[in-house]
């Protein structure tokens, strides 16, 4: 069976709605990122046809790499292992070569389907999961999870781990809350550690890392090698740069606002790319400068300037000046 045995690995994280494949494309080609994971694909009672798959998760038609040639893992969820199997099965027909499991998601909806952080409460349906897709996958197929620290309380944590290990899968993410904890901060870093010692396969820590700092804290506490950034690396695109620059002993540049302004115009015209209607751009767009004001102040002003404006091409001409206005 393949153990993945990297270390120092810095992985982004897969968010539904706010980092899908143009999300990534961006912010692999920024730099920093070893790996990426898709959206939740969800698993209900069909089996995804290739169009599916490839809306999701495009990189699968591409040696399942972004187009920086970061390697793009899928992931479902879903609580029916047969048919987890079976449309996994598809997707490796389809061309991908990683699966990694949703053991996390808090969503009400997907927890209603019995999907995501719900299934924390029964370790022993993780492993039925886990063992079943393992069994039916290729061997050459690595099988992860990504798991939080229970639902209401974390006094499952470690039977779930060991059940995601006992399951077969190669490595497993930690999401260092439980579900009832939703994105309340502070992280518990040190149950990642407790996770890690409990189990021998590769533990990724993940949650709350929004600086360099924060990166080598969740590195100290949980003893992990092996770090996710979501949110963080939203907001401050170049955090996955900063770190990688940081272990490989070189400097390490902030960002400015300027070269954010260009990445930004690079963001809108790959959205336009994908979806020449006004709204996917626009809305994807306000969505990304709602984040990234909490750490840049012309971030807010760019969003005023596009806050009421809803045509595509008037955006467009707005962010191009403003772009230049922080060349200049
Ligand atoms: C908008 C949003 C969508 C998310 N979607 C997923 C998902 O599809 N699959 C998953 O495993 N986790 C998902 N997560 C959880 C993140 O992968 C990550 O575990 C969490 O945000 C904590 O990391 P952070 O503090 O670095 O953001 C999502 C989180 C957010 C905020």
């Amino acid at each position: 069976m393949t153990n993945l045995k990297e270390n120092t690995r810095l992985i982004l994280a897969p968010m539904q709605g706010l980092v899908d494949d143009v999300m990534r494309d961006l912010l692999t080609r920024i730099g920093g990122f070893d790996e990426c994971v898709s959206e939740f694909v969800r698993i209900a009672h069909t089996v995804h046809s290739r169009a599916t798959w490839l809306k999701y998760v495009p990189e699968i038609a591409h040696a399942n790499r972004t187009p920086a040639g970061t390697p793009c893992t899928v992931q479902l969820l879903g609580s029916d292992a047969e048919n987890m199997a079976v449309n996994a099965l598809e997707a490796v027909r389809f061309g991908a070569d990683k699966i990694d499991l949703n053991f996390g998601c808090p969503a009400p909806t997907v927890n209603k389907h019995k999907g995501g952080a719900v299934l924390l409460k029964e370790p022993d349906l993780i492993y039925h999961i886990v063992h079943t897709l393992r069994q039916r996958l290729p061997q050459h197929i690595p099988l992860t999870a990504k798991m939080r620290l229970g639902y209401e309380d974390k006094s499952l944590a470690l039977e779930c781990a060991s059940a995601i290990e006992n399951g077969g899968a190669c490595a497993l993410t930690v999401h260092a809350r439980t579900k009832v904890e939703g994105y309340e901060p502070p992280a518990h870093w040190e149950w990642v550690r407790k996770i890690r010692d409990a189990v021998s396969i590769p533990v990724t820590a993940n949650g709350d890392v929004f600086s360099l700092q924060d990166y080598l804290d969740i590195k100290t506490v949980s003893g992990c090698d092996s770090v996710m950034l979501g949110r963080g690396a939203v907001i401050r695109p170049d955090l996955a740069r900063q770190i990688k620059q940081y272990e490989n002993g070189e400097t390490v540049k902030d960002t400015d606002f300027a070269e954010v302004s260009s990445w930004i115009v690079q963001f809108f015209d790959l959205c336009l790319a994908k979806e020449a209607n006004n709204k996917y751009p626009v809305a994807r767009l306000k969505q990304w400068l709602g984040m990234m004001k909490k750490e840049f102040e012309q971030a807010q002003v760019l969003f005023d300037r596009i806050r009421a404006v809803k045509e595509a091409d008037e955006v467009k001409q707005i962010l191009l000046s403003f772009e230049q206005e922080m060349h200049s």
